[in-house]
């Protein structure tokens, strides 16, 4: 009996211990992952207090049809309406009432809708983002007072020449798909009907185009709340036409002074092994952001362009990757009479590494400027992670994988 008490107690010790190392020591955050009928369901567990789930679904504005074009820059614009178990009222005000927040964004690719809240809240929040996300109305009057929000996130959008040079860029490089803006054409305003929204969330909403991903979420909540998906949007959906890249070229006059410029090629898609080698090109050649306040710039773009002009100029490498298809090449802002000059060096730039000039030295630091980009945000992280793995699916190398990611 005494040996078996002590065999308990010291059982109980040791029990402690996990625990006290469970609680204290858990600084490794844990990647969870499950594939369920198509849903990708993932989480991080970092143990922060703030918790942050995204819904992500292969529907952004590649998907839209000739006669719905524009329809995902509504539905970005529609996340608060009326859904079958809530008023557009209740869930703005529920989850506001417990301080967190819904978001949704929309790239070519994919629509995210993205709840942050605090720990305690997750059920609450959870709710309304299965709601929201499944369940919308798209009452007529509430769709119809949307219409002026259209409008001004469209005048935004065309006093911004970087998203005019990107939107047209990809109208000029491809002749179907990603073609398709991220903004709704003008002709659409006000025609985009609540029909035409619920077939494309009927259509493309499926779970099997979804992925669910938690940062500091419990695995098994998690797990539930995809189930709750499974149960009412199943079915793995269409497959959507493949990107043709054809090539181009489009002016857009402004009567400005800055000439803003892309040059592109057909680069690579997201899941090949090129995408990576141009991922790290870009950061050979200079990936900075496409505005910069007078910073002094390192990068090769910058060093060989400030050979051939002294008036001042941007430049930066330009890569899109996608799931079929990417787009590299160079971005540069310059003054309109030595855009000549400066776009032309940048792309004899790009000639130069192809030919082969390029250190070893050069590329370590690119290498090493990719990683520490990509490890800058965590959430980014579970992003390329989870993008990465989404293509991945069928396939055995999933730990690996997902291994890498954590590193990345
Ligand atoms: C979600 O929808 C269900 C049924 O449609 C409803 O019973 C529930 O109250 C809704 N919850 C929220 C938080 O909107
Ligand atoms: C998305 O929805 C549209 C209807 O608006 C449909 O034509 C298209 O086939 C759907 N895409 C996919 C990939 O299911
Ligand atoms: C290419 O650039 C985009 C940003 O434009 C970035 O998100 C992506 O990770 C880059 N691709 C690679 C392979 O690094
Ligand atoms: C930029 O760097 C070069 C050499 O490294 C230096 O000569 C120049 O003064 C710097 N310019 C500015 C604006 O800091
Ligand atoms: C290689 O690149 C460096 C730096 O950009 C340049 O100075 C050099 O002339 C180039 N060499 C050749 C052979 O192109």
């Amino acid at each position: 009996r005494s040996l078996l008490s002590r065999a308990l107690v010291d059982l109980d010790v040791c029990l402690c211990l996990f625990f006290f190392l469970l609680k204290v020591r858990p600084i490794e955050p844990a990647a969870v992952l499950w594939f369920t009928d198509g849903l990708v369901i993932a989480s991080l567990e970092n143990y922060s207090p703030a918790s942050r789930i995204g819904v992500l679904v292969r529907a952004g504005s590649r998907y839209e049809t000739f006669d719905s074009l524009g329809v995902t820059h509504l539905l970005r614009l529609a996340s608060g309406l009326t859904t079958k178990g809530a008023s557009a009222f209740r869930i703005c005000h529920g989850i506001e009432a417990v301080g967190g927040c819904l978001s949704v964004s929309t790239t070519r690719e994919t629509m995210v809708y993205t709840v942050d809240c605090l720990r305690d809240h997750i059920d609450t929040v959870m709710e309304y983002l299965i709601n929201v996300t499944t369940a919308p109305e798209f009452r007529p009057w509430e769709v119809s007072e949307l219409t002026p929000r259209l409008k001004v996130d469209i005048a935004i959008a065309q006093q911004s020449p970087q998203i005019g040079v990107i939107e047209n860029l990809h109208a000029a490089a491809y002749k179907n798909t990603l073609s398709n803006s991220l903004y709704c054409p003008d002709y659409m305003v006000g025609k985009i009907t609540p029909d035409k929204m619920h077939t494309f969330v009927q259509n493309n909403f499926t779970s099997g185009r979804m992925a669910l991903v938690g940062l500091g979420v419990d695995h098994a909540v998690l797990k539930q709340v995809g189930e709750q998906f499974l149960n009412i949007r199943s079915g793995t959906g269409t497959i959507g036409s493949k990107a043709l890249f054809r090539g181009g070229e489009l002016r857009s006059q402004t009567g400005g002074s800055l000439v803003h410029a892309a040059v592109v090629a057909e680069s690579a898609a997201a899941s090949s092994a090129e995408a990576t080698a141009f991922g790290v090109l870009q950061h050979v050649l200079g990936a900075g952001p496409h505005i910069k306040r007078g910073t002094n710039s390192t990068s090769r773009l910058s060093q060989a362009i400030s050979k051939a002009t002294a008036q001042p100029f941007d430049a930066s490498a330009f890569n899109a990757t996608y799931s079929d298809t990417g787009l590299f090449g160079v971005y540069t802002i310059s003054q309109a009479d030595s855009a000549r000059d400066v776009v032309m060096v940048a792309v004899s730039q790009v000639g130069a590494i192809a030919q082969g000039n390029l250190t070893v030295a050069d590329l370590n630091r690119a290498k090493q400027r990719k990683s520490s980009c990509l490890g800058r945000s965590q959430w980014l992280a579970v992003e390329i992670w989870l993008t990465r793995l989404s293509w991945m699916k069928s396939e055995t190398g999933v730990h690996l994988l997902m291994f890498m990611a954590s590193n990345a």
